[in-house]
């Protein structure tokens, strides 16, 4: 099958020289492509900046901009059999980009951001996506609520949820621990484990909802 993944953060400028983003460090993510692969997938990535290398055999799409990766994304979906968002998409991007480097003339400095487009959120209707779609949600609170309506509200057939909060997991860490929500309202633990075993396992069941 044809895997499009999206992965890292993504990065929106506010000068020349400064930058909006998050804590992503794309593991998640380039462990599904792996996973992928090692299934005889075949993998589109588009990844925001990180800084681990993207396995070989992957078709490696760079962006750095939300607005880049959903063009990449726009581009890419229609060829896919199964479309996984692992990327920490910036929600904001900031109004007007400076042109030069902005100087701390003041004592305070006001920034205006406007909402970037949801990617995920796009899937089902920009993007007229007919295939397997995977959601992740990185939440710190209220877990399965807040994935349970992310899944409804952005027709996904699986969301991975993990939580930010814990230290021990996630954000730039080589383990992690997720839940699993299924359309059909199936709700599944996969305990701690190496990004690499995690991912393993998503791809299995994601290959399981094809069948
Ligand atoms: O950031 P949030 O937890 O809402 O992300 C949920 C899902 O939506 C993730 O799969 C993420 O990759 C995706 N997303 C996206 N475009 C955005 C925001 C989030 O594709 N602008």
């Amino acid at each position: 099958m044809r895997f499009l993944i999206t992965a890292g953060p993504t990065r929106e400028p506010i000068d020349p020289v400064r930058y909006l983003s998050n804590r992503s460090s794309g593991k998640m993510g380039y462990a599904l492509a792996d996973a992928a692969l090692a299934r005889g997938h075949e993998v589109i990535l588009v990844s925001g900046p990180v800084s681990i290398r993207a396995p070989e055999g992957v078709t490696l799409v760079p962006v750095e901009t939300a607005r880049e990766m959903y063009d990449a994304v726009a581009e890419t979906i229609a060829g896919a059999d199964v479309a996984i968002f692992c990327a920490a998409v910036a929600d904001y991007r900031v109004a007007e980009v400076a042109d030069e480097k902005i100087k701390k003339t003041d004592e305070s400095l006001t920034l205006t951001l406007v909402r970037n487009p949801d990617i995920l959120g796009s899937a089902r209707n920009a993007f007229d996506f007919r295939g397997i779609l995977v959601g992740f949600a990185a939440e710190t609170e209220k877990l399965a609520e807040h994935a349970l309506d992310k899944l409804r509200r952005k027709g996904c057939d699986l969301l991975a949820a993990n939580d930010v909060s814990r230290t021990d997991i996630a954000f730039d860490r080589d383990e992690n621990e997720v839940e699993l929500f299924y359309k059909d309202g199936r709700r599944e633990g996969l305990p701690l484990a190496s990004k690499g075993q995690i991912a393993k396992e998503i791809i299995r069941r994601v290959e399981g909802l094809v069948e």
